[in-house]
């Protein structure tokens, strides 16, 4: 029950306060995602990171946002990119299973954040050309999976309208009942 509750405790703000992030909450982030599970023990994937302070960099990620997350993400503290590795390291055989395990271990850096008392807030709003171009990815080897800004939540009031009334609604889920059945 204790990790239900950790689990509800995390989310995706869009308003971030100016509250930095230590590097060693950063490095125990990147230590809880490199213990999800993964086929094969794989580990296919890769973050990179920029901090706020270091503004060519920073700049670079978010020019690779579309407009509607620059809005709001270009006030985290970090933003990550997370990346899959397609092929299995040893054989070099495809692994069908990448982009689940990189789904996997963003989710334990994200519950990671919310016991450190802030939040990620995971992005697929990117340009995936773009971002292979800006980051000298070899396509053949990897794809960008998603972006991740990092930040203790701030005041809604920051937000334009829109995205203040999502920032503050009630978060709801599907009723168990919904997705656990005996046929589909
Ligand atoms: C793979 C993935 C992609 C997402 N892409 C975006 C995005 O581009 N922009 C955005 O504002 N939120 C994005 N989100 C956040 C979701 O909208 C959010 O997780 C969902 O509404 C549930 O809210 P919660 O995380 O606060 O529980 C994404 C989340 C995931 C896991």
């Amino acid at each position: 029950m204790e990790i239900l509750n950790a689990i509800k405790k995390r989310r995706s703000p869009r308003a971030f306060s100016e509250e930095k992030i230590t590097d060693e909450q950063l490095d125990i982030l990147f230590q809880a995602a490199s213990w999800a599970p993964s086929a094969r023990n794989e580990q296919p994937w890769i973050y990179l990171y920029a901090r706020k302070e270091n503004n060519e960099l920073f700049e670079k990620f978010i020019s690779c946002l579309v407009d509607a997350n620059q809005i709001w993400a270009k006030n985290a503290q970090i933003l990550i990119l997370s990346v899959g590795r397609k092929k299995y390291e040893k054989n070099k055989s495809p692994n069908a299973y990448f982009l689940h395990d990189v789904g996997a271990s963003n989710s334990y850096l994200a519950l990671q954040a919310a016991e450190f008392g802030f939040q990620v807030h995971q992005m697929a709003g990117f340009d995936t050309e773009k971002t292979i171009e800006v980051f000298n990815l070899d396509k053949e080897e990897f794809i960008p999976n998603t972006f991740i800004a990092v930040g203790y939540a701030g005041n809604p009031d920051v937000l334009p309208e829109n995205l203040r009334v999502a920032e503050t609604s009630k978060r709801t889920r599907k009723n168990t009942t919904e997705f656990v059945k005996n046929k589909i």
